[in-house]
């Protein structure tokens, strides 16, 4: 099976016969069709998802939407189809929407876009690939100051590589630092964020994770670093390699803060499975 494109125009090949072709123009399925004699067997499913696939259709982190015109009443094929990948009636035509998955990652970046104001100091206490520190330096913008820490060069390097070509490196940079000495980057009571994110470093050996020991000790540095009104934010972890321990420990640690001084949330995604990434909040009370 093949699908050759030519700009907006997809043929669908079996072996070197051409068995169906389709058109997709601004997200719009113009055409879709499968010679008679392949129909019913999967080739027109096999299209459409390719086509949407291509466009960033299955993309969860991206919101996207697909339109078509209306089938024929009694085109019960052409309407399955299209109910097979979520595309609904709507104001007299075929529409598919999709908007972005939340991730315990994304939920941690919208909550922290709305609590933290540009211009501050971020720190991102596990850098890992960068992910997190570029966007706490758009986050901070050109008058704030962002530092990232890992104890493992290959995510020290990484992480301001990134920084570099997005063109943030008068904003932020990651040093080789164990998060549990992070008050040597920042001064108690001037950081806005303290971000950690903690786990393996993707793509890396996943022996090499934050452990329950050290990684409270960087929480309660972190409290520590905030100002008043500045926000803690942590995803905790469990699983096959690196157990439970860290992840429970966490949360007792966040469950235990007093409430005259910290606001504290669980954020728990509640009906997956116990494993399910675990974002905390930690919002430090103006005095
Ligand atoms: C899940 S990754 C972080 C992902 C990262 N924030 C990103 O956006 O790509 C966790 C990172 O924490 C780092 N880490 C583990 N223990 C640490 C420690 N004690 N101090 C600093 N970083 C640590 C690991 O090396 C790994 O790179």
């Amino acid at each position: 099976m093949n699908i050759l494109q030519n700009g907006t125009q997809f043929t669908l090949y079996k072996e070197k016969d051409c068995i169906g072709r389709a058109e997709l123009s601004q997200n719009r399925v113009a055409a879709l069709e499968i010679v008679p004699r392949w129909r019913r067997r999967g080739y027109g499913s096999y299209l459409l998802k390719e086509l949407l696939r291509r466009s960033g259709g299955f993309d969860r982190a991206v919101e996207s939407t697909f339109t078509a015109s209306l089938p024929a009443a009694d085109n019960a094929a052409a309407w399955a189809l299209a109910a097979r990948f979520g595309f609904t009636a709507q104001g007299g035509q075929l529409v598919r929407r999709r908007v972005p998955d939340i991730s315990a990652v994304t939920l941690c970046h919208e909550f922290l876009r709305t609590h933290c104001p540009a211009g501050g100091l971020y720190l991102d206490a596990t850098c890992g690939n960068g992910h997190d520190t570029l966007f706490l330096c758009q986050l901070a913008g050109s008058e704030g100051r962002v530092v990232g820490l890992d104890i493992q060069p290959a995510a020290v390097e990484a992480t301001n590589r990134r920084l570099t070509d997005a063109g943030y490196s008068s904003v932020g940079r990651a040093v080789l630092l164990d998060h549990a000495r992070l008050l040597e980057v920042a001064a108690p009571g001037t950081a806005d964020c303290v971000l950690f994110n903690f786990g393996w470093l993707p793509g890396a050996d996943h022996s090499v994770h934050s452990t329950a020991d050290g990684s409270l000790k960087a929480l309660e540095a972190a409290l520590q670093a905030l100002r008043p009104g500045g926000v803690l934010a942590a995803v905790l972890y469990s699983g096959r390699v690196i157990g439970d321990g860290e992840k429970q420990a966490a949360l007792a640690w966040f469950r235990a803060l007093p409430l005259t001084r910290y606001t504290v949330l669980v954020c728990e995604f509640a009906n997956w499975d116990k494993t399910a990434p675990l974002p905390c909040f930690a919002i430090k009370r103006p005095i």
